[in-house]
């Protein structure tokens, strides 16, 4: 797909979208897209109707066989915004008054608006012309404003036509028709480029958005020091809307968020909601790299853009606030919740390898587990390597749709043992550490031996041994001192390390600031090595 052109037309009960859709062959085949509740009214090709015959519509797609290498499809539907209760594809949400008009697109629901080769791979460059009645002063979609005006003929109508400059997924499309308040501002980026930034909502909520707005500039500051990613557009927009299925959603420049995760005031809102809604508005920013600019190469890779966008949160929660108490707080949320799951009959892997429906796939395994492999890895190389592995990945892959593997690879290039850390996306389960200690004062030295266990989850490969960083110190019991510290790597069944010159029985912390997704067992003291004892 080169460029798709959308002219999308809201009536009092349904929407036309005629879509011009300029596609260059890259596989032999026919050319497939999907569509689901679609009226089609009209689809020309290279200019020429095309009748029943040319193509061949069954359930969710639309195929043309024989289709030249390069075409460029006029397509006409009708949808109906005003009856879509699925809060998927173009919806409506909320009645009377407070009616508006939003998309979701992630995962599947762009082809609910039109027929398109709706997948995460299929990267094309967004013109959205928006029609509606004037009772909707609010036109947006992707992208930098190009022209808004009156509709000729039609004095109670208007349009706006928005363009996006940056190739994108289909999931990442959204408009908005409705009648909002907005909160304006605005930041210079790192590379010197002013960004409009504006947050919409209702005129009564208008008075919320003011955490939001800082959250978003903390985030812009934050991912420019850390990751050095600056934005790319001249607009970052924010919508909060009442009627909304996830959290929120990073569609490029034009997030949509349910109201819960962006509205905040000290009067009405407590501090630990309030540090929610920052961490969601930085998540959705952070998509902007981890997703947006590199995406997903099919929706098996979810976690890819999850795990990461989690972990880019996490962090930036834990600079924002007490480290240690954003650390408890999300190991005590994997627990509580994605242990549960590891534990039940719905475990799974952090990557599928099959689904009939991904969208019972946005879980805790794919979003929490999904973060703590990537701060495993952060761990094990280590800030300075983590960076470059980052960096590395940025160079490699912009612009591009990929996998956990190209991202496992870019990650590697100062230690390829990064590589093994794909195991963990393959395999459902939490593994469970147990071991023993044994302190020898004739030869002064600490024997720690490990092992991991994970239970068979049926349907899947007889478990194997996980990489798990486990990072400990040796306390000295006295003064409380860190006599020494070291991440030890268990990457076997059972493992033995020996730490030296301990001049005298420290005391052993092990997991330190829950240094892998595992179940710790207590760590047996040994009143004799096991050596000795044979
Ligand atoms: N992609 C969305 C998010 O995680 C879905 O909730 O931000
Ligand atoms: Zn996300």
């Amino acid at each position: 797909m080169e460029t798709v052109d959308l002219d999308i037309k809201l009536f009092e009960n349904h929407a036309q979208v005629d879509s011009t859709l300029k596609m260059v062959r890259q596989i032999a085949g026919d050319l497939v897209l999907f569509g689901e509740e679609l009226e089609l009214i009209a689809i020309t090709m290279n200019g020429k109707p095309l009748t029943a015959e040319d193509y061949q519509q069954q359930a969710g797609t639309l195929t043309i066989a024989n289709a030249p290498d390069e075409v460029v499809l006029e397509i006409q539907v009708r949808i109906c915004p005003q009856t879509n209760t699925a809060l998927e594809g173009f919806y409506m949400a909320g009645s009377g008054d407070e009616t508006m008009f939003v998309t979701q697109c992630e995962p599947e629901g762009f082809r609910k608006i039109t027929f398109y080769p709706d997948r995460p791979d299929v990267l094309a460059i967004f013109t959205t012309r928006l029609e509606a009645d004037k009772r909707y002063p609010t036109l947006l979609a992707n992208g930098n404003l190009v022209e808004a005006g009156e509709v000729a003929d039609a004095p109670d109508r208007h349009y706006a036509i928005w363009h996006d400059p940056t190739n994108k997924p289909s999931y990442l499309f959204a408009c908005v028709v409705a009648d909002l308040d907005v909160l304006t501002d605005s930041y210079t980026t790192s590379e010197g480029h002013e960004v409009l930034l504006e947050i919409y909502a209702k005129s009564a909520d208008i008075d919320k958005c003011d955490v939001g707005m800082q959250a978003l500039k903390d985030s812009m500051k934050w991912d420019e020091v850390n990751y050095g990613r600056a934005y790319d557009l001249d607009r970052y927009m924010i919508v909060a809307v009442s009627q909304f299925n996830m959290g929120a959603m990073e569609n490029k420049g034009l997030n949509i968020f349910n109201t819960a995760c962006v509205l905040s005031s000290p009067e009405t809102t407590t501090d630990s909601r309030s540090f929610s809604v920052k961490a969601i508005i930085a998540h959705e920013y952070f998509h902007n790299w981890t997703g947006n600019r590199i995406t997903c190469r099919d929706w098996f890779q979810l976690c890819l853009k999850e795990g990461f966008t989690v972990y880019r949160d996490q962090s930036f929660s834990a600079d924002q606030q007490s480290s240690a108490v954003q650390r408890i707080d999300d190991v005590a949320t994997l627990r509580a919740h994605q242990f549960a799951e590891d534990a039940g009959p719905l475990a799974h892997p952090v990557r599928p390898e099959s689904f009939v429906e991904i969208n019972n796939f946005y879980t805790t395994t794919v979003y929490e587990k999904g973060a703590e492999i990537v701060r495993m890895i952060a761990n094990t190389l280590g800030a300075e390597n983590f960076r470059k592995g980052t960096d590395e990945y940025f160079r490699r892959y912009d612009g591009q749709a990929v996998t956990v593997e190209d991202f496992l690879s870019a990650l590697s290039i100062t230690d390829s043992k990064i590589e093994s850390f794909i195991d963990w996306y393959r395999q459902p389960g939490t593994p469970m550490v147990s071991g023993h200690q044994y302190y020898d004062h004739a030869a002064q030295t600490l024997t720690i031996t490990l092992s991991q266990q994970t239970r068979h989850v049926s349907g899947f490969a007889a478990p194997k041994p996980l990489p798990i960083p486990v990072a400990t110190a040796l306390f000295d019991k006295d003064t409380g001192d860190i006599v020494a510290e070291r991440m030890l790597l268990l990457d076997q069944a059972t493992q033995t390390f020996t730490c030296e010159n301990i001049a005298r029985e420290p005391v052993v912390s092990l997991l330190r600031d829950f240094s892998a997704p595992v179940q710790l067992n207590e760590i047996i003291k040994m009143r004799f090595g096991i050596f000795a004892q044979t």
